[in-house]
């Protein structure tokens, strides 16, 4: 297999920092020539006044110089952002439509209605066309992301910013374990099979479509190995989450079906707390919607309790039609992997690399719950047939299999009490059917954005006005 040249990416894409802290910058680009400049600095390994953009590295390596830096920074440019920096208009319109039009332009497919409307959308999403480039530094001394960002300042008008931070334990607000499952890419972790191609991610590389692969945008030194990044504002609506644990295990309590979902003498806890049967109803439902127990356990395999994570795969495992994870789970509905499903030529084709962080709490005025939720970034080669194929007929309209079609994703899903449906599955292969549940995550805000290749920064530093 064909080596791909580690220094020509940027570092963010084949893997995740593990950093404690992020700083997302959104800027706009106001003095051209300065923009340019600073990005000319930055992918030739910074200065002291201008930060270097971390590069990928090869699995033996994982760090430059053996040793975690102080601090990662990459850049994404918006549609606009391209224009701004003097991209052609020959070149920016082999770019993909969807990427063009912008995410705000996207909201009917991907189910940003009402609450989550653009229009509803916070600073400085509400101005789309004026973010140009997203800057993001990653650090595990906050101290440092203040350092950066005054450097960016000095080339960017910045129009606002969103700070994460890592949970303990690689948890999420809802309290699950997040960061599990990713693709799989030869050579980075030192994986040998199965693996997702590159092209999964990378432009210019051989896709899983049987020789589809996705177009590159001109010029090819400006497309080639560059992907696209759906960075989303995805509050968590905690407290509407735990009521809704509590009164669905209160019906199953009643229901005559219990015994099926949960055997009587099943017994576990969180921690060393041992959770009584109403506790174990409520851990059963959060586990069958997202597909995992919160520990991270595949509901699949350990249906009857909860188990401890020592000695178990969190990551090796599949669906068929009978398995007890539920075909509506988050987990089946965003990588359904060699499940039968209507679209099977798809299965492994929408596999999405994720890099998110937790952020909050804000208090909003007229708001009596401060606002929590991740600040998430999707990325892949293909925004339409990837990010949006699953936030659209896989999270929302559930077309992969006919007996979800019609009901959204349970835990993010765009639901209304008056028709959301969520089936849990039985030991015997019936199942309870869940309604009443509201939307628990709502869209603050998000943007489309070219992840360019290291070569690719440096085209559009060497831009002549
Ligand atoms: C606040 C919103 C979200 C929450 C709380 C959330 C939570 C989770 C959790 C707890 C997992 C299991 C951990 C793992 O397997 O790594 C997971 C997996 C995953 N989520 Fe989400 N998620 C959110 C939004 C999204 C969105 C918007 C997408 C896609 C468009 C998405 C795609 C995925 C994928 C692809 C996986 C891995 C599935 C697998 O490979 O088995 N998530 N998510």
């Amino acid at each position: 297999m064909k080596q791909i040249e580690h220094s020509q990416l940027q570092g963010n894409i084949l893997r995740g920092y593990r950093m404690d802290h992020v700083r997302h910058m959104f800027l706009q680009v106001t003095k051209p020539a300065a923009a340019r400049e600073f990005l000319g600095v930055a992918a030739n390994g910074g200065n002291a006044d201008v930060p270097a953009i971390m590069v990928d590295q090869p699995h033996h390596t994982k760090w430059p110089e053996g040793k975690k830096p102080r601090f990662c920074f990459n850049i994404g440019v918006t549609f606009t952002g391209l224009k701004a920096l003097g991209v052609a208009d020959r070149d920016l319109a082999t770019f993909p439509t969807e990427f063009r039009d912008g995410m705000a332009a996207r909201a009917t497919k991907l189910g940003d209605f009402g609450e989550s409307a653009p229009q509803n959308w916070s600073a400085p999403f509400d101005q789309p066309d004026l973010i140009h480039v997203i800057a993001s530094i990653y650090a595990n001394d906050p101290v440092a992301l203040d350092e950066v960002d005054a450097q960016v300042r000095r080339a960017f008008d910045v129009k606002g910013q969103r700070d994460g931070y890592a949970l303990p334990e690689d948890k999420v607000y809802f309290g699950y374990r997040d960061s599990i499952s990713q693709p799989k890419f030869t050579h980075v972790k030192g994986e040998v099979e199965p693996v997702d191609p590159y092209g999964t991610v990378l432009l210019g590389e051989p896709t899983r479509l049987e020789g589809l692969d996705f177009r590159i945008p001109s010029p090819t030194v400006l497309g080639h190995h560059g992907t696209f990044n759906a960075f989303r504002v995805l509050r968590q609506h905690v407290t509407a989450f735990e009521d809704y644990l509590d009164k669905a295990a209160t019906e199953l309590m009643a229901h005559p079906d219990s015994a099926l979902l949960l055997p009587m003498d099943a017994q576990f806890g969180i921690g060393i707390e041992p959770l009584d049967r109403h506790g174990m109803l409520r851990e059963v439902v959060a586990a069958q919607m997202c597909g995992r127990w919160r520990n991270g356990v595949p509901y699949g395999s350990s249906p009857d309790g909860m188990p401890d994570t020592e000695g178990l795969s969190l990551t090796e495992f599949d669906y068929t039609r009978q398995s007890r994870c539920p075909a509506g789970s988050h987990l089946r509905r965003t990588n359904p992997r060699g499940a039968p499903i209507v679209q099977r030529i798809a299965n492994y084709t929408r596999r999405l690399v994720r890099r998110g962080m937790s952020y909050g709490p804000i208090t909003n005025a007229g708001d009596s719950e401060p606002e929590v939720g991740l600040l998430g970034n999707f990325i892949g080669a293909s925004l339409g047939a990837q990010f949006e194929a699953v936030m659209c007929d896989w999270l929302n309209l559930g077309l992969q299999d006919p007996d979800i079609t019609g009901a959204n994703d349970p835990l993010i899903g765009a639901n209304t009490p008056e028709t959301s449906w969520f089936d849990l599955t039985l030991s015997n292969g019936g199942t309870i059917r869940l309604r009443g549940f509201p939307r628990f995550v709502s869209t603050r805000g998000g943007v489309y954005a070219f992840l360019p290749s290291m070569p690719a920064i440096r085209y559009l530093a060497g831009l002549k006005p």
